[in-house]
């Protein structure tokens, strides 16, 4: 099975995918409560991701049918032009229930906050990484991984992710990245944490200003927390 980037006819399969791979994941949980409209939006909502990501990012799958998908986004510094796009026209993404609206508000501020305490330079962001549960623990999201990080490599920017569990926290921790900031969503028991990517031998550079946990420690509040 060979790492290999999607093309334009298989977006709605691996749209599917991570559908059913992310169904469970905190932050959709809390937007959409309610499974099945949530696997409805899923689908809906990594369509778009995914269309998304070829103009302006890369993902990448294995298996054929598609069993496991990486989608990165390049994402320009805070302060700075505005990158130039491609001719590809993307859609708004696809609209929330009006119930959900609330929460993203809520949602959206603490990833503002992280995204400046964490990665306000140029990088190339890791949206989504899943593997169907049938093949995991085989190395394939490692796999992923490696194919996005020789794409970094190539562009000369670093990486970064959010992610919510601690399951997750060590999986990544243990392929080069490390805790810069989290943060409680306020009035929920969502806790997210930005991570940037340093390497086993920390070759990858953080920009002035920004340093690691050394413990990994959470942030219970409401506020970003960067690393000591
Ligand atoms: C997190 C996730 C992407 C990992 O996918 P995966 O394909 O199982 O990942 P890998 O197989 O590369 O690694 C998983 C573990 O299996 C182990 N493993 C790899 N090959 C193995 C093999 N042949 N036999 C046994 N174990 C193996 C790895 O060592 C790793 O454990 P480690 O982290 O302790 O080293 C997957 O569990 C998933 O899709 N979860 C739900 C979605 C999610 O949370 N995504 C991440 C946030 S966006």
């Amino acid at each position: 099975m060979q790492v290999v980037p999607i093309d334009i006819g298989h977006v709605g399969e691996a749209a599917d995918v991570l559908a059913q791979v992310m169904h469970d994941d905190p932050v959709g949980s809390f937007l959409i409560p309610d499974p099945i409209e949530r696997l409805d939006h899923g689908r809906r909502h990594y369509r778009w991701l995914i269309e998304r990501a070829l103009d302006e990012g890369r993902v990448d799958a294995l298996g054929n049918p598609v069993v496991a998908v990486a989608v990165w986004l390049r994402r320009p510094a805070l302060e700075g032009p505005a990158p130039a796009r491609s001719h590809t026209t993307v859609a708004a993404s696809p609209p929330l229930p009006p119930e959900a609206l609330e929460r993203l508000d809520r949602l959206a501020e603490v990833m503002r906050l992280l995204r400046r305490a964490s990665r306000p330079d140029e990088h190339v962001y890791l949206d989504t990484l899943g593997t169907l549960p049938g093949w995991r623990r085989q190395g394939l999201a490692t796999r992923l991984l490696a194919a996005g990080h020789a794409w970094a490599d190539r562009l000369k920017l670093p990486r970064a992710l959010d992610t919510e569990t601690d399951e997750n926290v060590g999986f990544y921790r243990r392929r080069g990245y490390r805790v810069i900031a989290s943060a409680n969503v306020p009035g929920s028991e969502l806790r997210i944490t930005a991570m940037r990517y340093i390497g086993q031998t920390g070759e990858g550079r953080l920009p002035d200003g920004l340093c690691h946990s050394a413990a990994g420690r959470w942030s219970r509040g409401q506020h970003p927390r960067r690393g000591p």
